[in-house]
C-alpha cells in the first residue's frame, strides 16, 4: 500500500532536489504517493500566503511531509515559512543527525552526533520588547517544565531506541542559573529513569571547544533553541556542511523532514545543485515510516556515489550536475 506524504518543493533550487529524491524514492520501490503544496515566495506570488491553509491541513491529514528550502521575501511582515510550520503543528524537537560520510573529506573520520534542539521557546520565543524612551531592547529567554521536560524525555528515548550509549546535555546553568538551572535539574532528574544511558551535563563555551577537539567523544546531545541552532550547524561542518545533512522538525503527531540548507537562488535551475540533504531528510523519514529496507538500499546507493569523488555534485568536489548524480545513485540501488 502506498503511503501518502505531504511534499513541499520549495523555492530556488528546491524544486530540482525534490524531483531528484523523488525519482530516487520511487526507483527504490519507496512507494509514497506525494500531495504537492507551494510555501514560500512561489506561493506569496501565486495565491498571496507564504504557508497556504490547504498546506496545513494536508499535514495534518498526512502526519509526514518532505520540504525543500524556501525563500522567505526580505521585508517586515513575512514570518519565516519554518517558524509558522514548527508553530502551527507545536513541532518541538528540531532533530539533526551528522555522520561521517565516505569520501566526503573532514578533518575528522568517525562523528556520529544527533542533537536534539528544543524548537519552540528559550531566547526564540519571539518576547521583545524596546523601550524608545531609554534606547533598551530585551529578549526574554522562556523556559517551561512542560518544554524541557519533552524534549530532554524525546532525546531519551531516541537514545534508548536506537542502542545509543550517552546523552550530553549542554546549558549555561553557571549564569544563567534559573532558566538554565531548570533545565539541567529537569535533565538529571530524567536521567534516572533511563539507567542503561550514561548521562553529562557540558557548558555551551566547553562544548564547543570540545566538539572541534574530539567530536567522536559525543552521542546523543540536548539543548535549548539558541544553542542548538549554533551547534547543529556547528555539527553539520564537523561533517561536511550543511549540503549534506538530513533535518528534521518533529511532534508526537506530526514529521517534517527538510534540507536545513537555502534555496540557493545564485544556481537555482542549472543543473548544480546538490540533493544530498534532502535525500538524506527523506532517508530519515522512511526509517520514521517504517520503510527501514527501502532507507537502507538509499543509504547504500548515496554512501557509493559519494565515495567516487568526481560522480559527485560540484560542491563536493565532483564534476557531474544533479541529474547525473542522481543517476548514479539510480543506478547503484539494488533489486
Ligand atoms: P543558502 O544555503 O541558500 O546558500 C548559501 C551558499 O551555499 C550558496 O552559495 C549556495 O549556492 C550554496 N548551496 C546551498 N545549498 C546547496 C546545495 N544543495 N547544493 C549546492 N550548493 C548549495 O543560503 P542563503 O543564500 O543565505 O539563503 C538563500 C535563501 O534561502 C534565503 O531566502 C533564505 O531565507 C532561505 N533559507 C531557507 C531555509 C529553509 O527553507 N530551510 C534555510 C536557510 C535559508
Amino acid at each position: 500500500m502506498r503511503t501518502i506524504v505531504t511534499l513541499i518543493p520549495g523555492d530556488g533550487i528546491g524544486p530540482e532536489i525534490t524531483e531528484s529524491v523523488c525519482e530516487i524514492l520511487e526507483k527504490a520501490g519507496a512507494e509514497i504517493s506525494w500531495e504537492t503544496y507551494l510555501a514560500g515566495e512561489r506561493s506569496f506570488q501565486e495565491n498571496g500566503e507564504l504557508i497556504p491553509r490547504a498546506l496545513i491541513e494536508s499535514i495534518k491529514r498526512n502526519r509526514y511531509a518532505l520540504k525543500a528550502p524556501v525563500t522567505t521575501p526580505v521585508g517586515k511582515g513575512f514570518k519565516s515559512v519554518n517558524v509558522g510550520l514548527r508553530q502551527e503543528l507545536d513541532l518541538f524537537i528540531n532533530l539533526r543527525p551528522s555522520q561521517t560520510l565516505p569520501g566526503v573529506k573532514t578533518r575528522f573520520d568517525q562523528v556520529d552526533i544527533v542533537l536534539f534542539r528544543e524548537n519552540t521557546e528559550g531566547l526564540y520565543a519571539g518576547l521583545e520588547i524596546y523601550d524608545e524612551r531609554l534606547g533598551i531592547a530585551d529578549a526574554i529567554k522562556r523556559v517551561t517544565r512542560k518544554g524541557s521536560e519533552r524534549i530532554i524525555r524525546a532525546a531519551f528515548d531516541y537514545a534508548r531506541k536506537h542502542n545509543r550509549r550517552k546523552v550530553t546535555l549542554v546549558h549555561k546553568a553557571n549564569i544563567l542559573k534559573i532558566t538554565f538551572g531548570m533545565f539541567l535539574e529537569i535533565g538529571r532528574t530524567i536521567s534516572a529513569e533511563y539507567p542503561d544511558i550514561q548521562f553529562e551535563d557540558v557548558i555551551i563555551d566547553n562544548m564547543c571547544m570540545q566538539l572541534v577537539r574530539n567530536p567522536e567523544k559525543y552521542d546523543v546531545v540536548v539543548t535549548t533553541n539558541l544553542f542548538g541552532d549554533i551547534l547543529s550547524d556547528l555539527n553539520a561542518g564537523l561533517v561536511g556542511g550543511l549540503g549534506i545533512v538530513a533535518g528534521a522538525n518533529l511532534s508526537e503527531d506530526y514529521f517534517v523532514f527538510e534540507a536545513v540548507h537555502g534555496s540557493a537562488p545564485d544556481i537555482a535551475g542549472q543543473d548544480k545543485a546538490n540533493p544530498t540533504a534532502l535525500l538524506q531528510s527523506a532517508i530519515l523519514m522512511l526509517e520514521y515510516l517504517g520503510k527501514f529496507d527501502v532507507a537502507k538500499n538509499i543509504k547504500n546507493a548515496l554512501f557509493h556515489v559519494l565515495a567516487q569523488q568526481e560522480w559527485c555534485t560540484a560542491d563536493l568536489g565532483g564534476q557531474s550536475g544533479t541529474r547525473k548524480f542522481t543517476q548514479h545513485i539510480v543506478q547503484a540501488l539494488q533489486s
